[in-house]
């Protein structure tokens, strides 16, 4: 447990205080935003009387800004101009949630909920407007029933807790998700979630058969047939942060040989690295769906030479044997010259330490790290490729890359094959919309070190610059871009305000393209006073 409960004396005296004063609102005019917002906490019914607040920190108190700091994995959204919640409660049990829901809306503030922390715009842990933090990082249990095959993951769980209790059930077992351990299930799921088992099984939402939600009335739903198939719906791929609390997930584990083969290989641009990417958009997309080749592309410094040039990481994951995976590698991508050598053979729950880069030798228990540290300052994007691009295209993003890397920093991307799986799942069969037809996803790195706003201008200046390059490769009409990767520049709508059908439009087509319209109705329908809102938040049909 992240907090300690309060001493009981402060809680008598403020239920004696509520008892003479029973409306919040109406009370000491003196007493602050926060102040009021525990007290608020404990006029809320409660667990056999333990007090509410005690889940709940505000501003004036010592361990506030290690509570807030816990899950604030990009630094640009700690600094000073960010504004701060009036408090975060690090919910225990529902009626906790439930009693932080009752007295946002008591106070009018925004409820913004946490579980991983990973939001590319801080929105689980900053607003624009006066607002509270849900913390979800208690609620990680994580239920595994292996005669069935499914697993009740609640939504502050680790991805590398799931991982990790997977494992210490079975060998054979594992989840389509994402590679960094520390992500939360809550945010991750709700945007889709992919990892390195995408080819061969699709997105976790593939595999979510069912979920626990709370609504902005409190009011639990324990399965998908009482929330409703269209809320289920959207909460696979819509996002988190626009229907309710989401409390739980129910998985259908996935089948993994006992040992699993990955490799890295790179290649410079002497090396031939132009014509080995332009063959990897051919192959990677349609290869043998056991086998997942990720691109890491970055400039480096020339060895002999002065100047940059570019290098790329093939990063490969295959549910097989290296002499399976040379077969397909030796008919379909010689180029590559993959040989025996460059494979690792590990037990899958390895090969997720491996992925996530922890040392080659690190224990597994290293997967159940959630507390962030060394965190640092990023701006994050996303596109989609649905046509390949020339060895001409190809040499020219190479060079705005490294026109795009000051010293001593730089632009970096991480390609990510589609098809095999994504392709046979309809883009409507979840909220989730960039299936078939994608060859690949890119994302685009700047990370820097050091806080500023002078320094974040300019590399978000360049950072958007460069994303602007990229324009002629990806898709158009509309430009997609993944939920899970939000990207504020895409478009957003004022805060505070409810946003419209239109005026969402701008970031909703992108995100979801023809999903967008049964998003906005099942949101009219589940959260019609848009109670559970941001500035890319999904908006109430009017
Ligand atoms: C280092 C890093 C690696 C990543 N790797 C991958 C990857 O391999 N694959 C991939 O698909 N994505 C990846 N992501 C993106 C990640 O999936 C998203 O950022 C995701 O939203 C994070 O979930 P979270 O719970 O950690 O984040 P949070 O910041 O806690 O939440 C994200 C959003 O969901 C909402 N939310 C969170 N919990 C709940 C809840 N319980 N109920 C309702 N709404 C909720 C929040 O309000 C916020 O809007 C990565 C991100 C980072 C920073
Ligand atoms: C800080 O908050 C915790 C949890 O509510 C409480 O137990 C503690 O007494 C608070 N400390 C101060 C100094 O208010
Ligand atoms: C490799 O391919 C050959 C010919 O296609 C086949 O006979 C052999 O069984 C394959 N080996 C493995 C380990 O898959
Ligand atoms: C949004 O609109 C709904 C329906 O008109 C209303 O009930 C609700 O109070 C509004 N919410 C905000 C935050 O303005």
């Amino acid at each position: 447990m992240k907090i300690l409960s309060g001493p009981t004396f402060i809680s008598i005296l403020c239920l004696i205080y509520l008892i003479t004063i029973p409306r919040v609102s109406s009370s000491s005019p003196s007493l602050t935003v926060p102040h009021h917002f525990l007290q608020c906490l404990d006029t809320q019914p409660s667990d056999h009387g333990s007090p509410n607040s005690a889940t709940a920190v505000i501003p004036t108190n010592s361990s506030f800004s290690s509570n807030l700091m816990s899950a604030v994995r990009n630094l640009r959204f700690a600094s000073a101009s960010n504004r701060k919640p009036e408090a975060i409660v690090a919910a225990l049990t529902e009626t906790h949630i439930r009693a932080t829901i009752s007295c946002c809306k008591l106070l009018n503030l925004e409820l913004r909920v946490r579980s991983g922390g990973h939001d590319y715009e801080g929105f689980s842990y900053t607003s624009p407007v006066p607002f509270v933090i849900l913390d979800m990082y208690n609620f990680h249990k994580i239920d595994i029933n292996m005669a069935d095959e499914t697993v009740w993951v609640q939504a502050g769980a680790s991805l590398g807790e799931l991982y990790y209790n997977i494992a210490s059930k079975s060998k054979v077992h594992a989840f389509p998700a994402g590679v960094c351990p520390k992500v939360g299930a809550g945010g991750h799921f709700s945007g889709g979630g992919f990892g390195n088992l995408m080819r061969k099984y699709g997105l976790s939402i593939d595999h979510i058969i069912d979920a626990q939600i709370m609504d902005a009335n409190g009011k639990v739903y324990r399965d998908r047939r009482s929330m409703g198939e269209d809320v289920f719906w959207a909460l696979r791929g819509g996002g988190g942060g626009s229907y309710g609390v989401i409390l739980a997930w129910k998985i259908k584990l996935v089948r993994v040989p006992e040992k699993v083969t990955v490799f890295k290989l790179e290649r410079t641009v002497r090396e031939g690295a132009v014509d080995l990417v332009h063959k990897w958009q051919q192959v990677a997309p349609v290869i043998d769906r056991d086998l997942f080749i990720r691109l890491e592309i970055k400039p480096i410094n020339r060895k002999i030479s002065k100047g940059k040039t570019i290098k790329v990481s093939f990063i490969g994951m295959f549910l097989g044997t290296p002499e399976r995976l040379l077969n397909i590698t030796k008919k379909k991508f010689p180029e590559l010259h993959l040989t025996t050598s460059d494979c690792l053979v590990k037990k899958w729950i390895d090969s997720v330490v491996f992925w996530a880069n922890y040392p080659e030798k690190a224990p597994i228990e290293i997967l159940l790290k959630r507390i962030s540290a060394n965190e640092y300052y990023w701006k994050r994007t996303s596109d989609f490729v649905q046509t390949p691009i020339s060895k001409e295209g190809l040499a020219k993003i190479f060079q705005t890359m490294i026109d795009h890397s000051p010293l001593p920093r730089r632009v970096w991307m991480q390609w990510n094959p589609w098809g095999g799986r994504m392709g046979e799942i309809p883009s409507d069969a979840t909220a989730f919309v960039h299936r078939g037809g994608n060859l690949f996803m890119i994302e685009n790195f700047m990370n820097w070190y050091r806080p500023g706003d002078e320094l974040e201008e300019k590399f978000l200046a360049i950072a958007r610059s460069f994303k602007e390059a990229m324009a002629p490769y990806v898709s158009k009409n509309p430009r997609e871009a993944f939920f899970n990767y939000r990207d504020v520049d895409i478009g957003i709508t004022t805060p505070g305000y409810n946003a419209t059908y239109e005026g969402a439009k701008v970031y909703g087509e992108k995100y979801f393209k023809g999903n967008y319209l049964r998003l906005v109705k099942t949101k009219a329908r589940f959260d019609r006073t848009n109670f559970f809102r941001s500035q890319q938040g999904i908006p109430v049909l009017a």
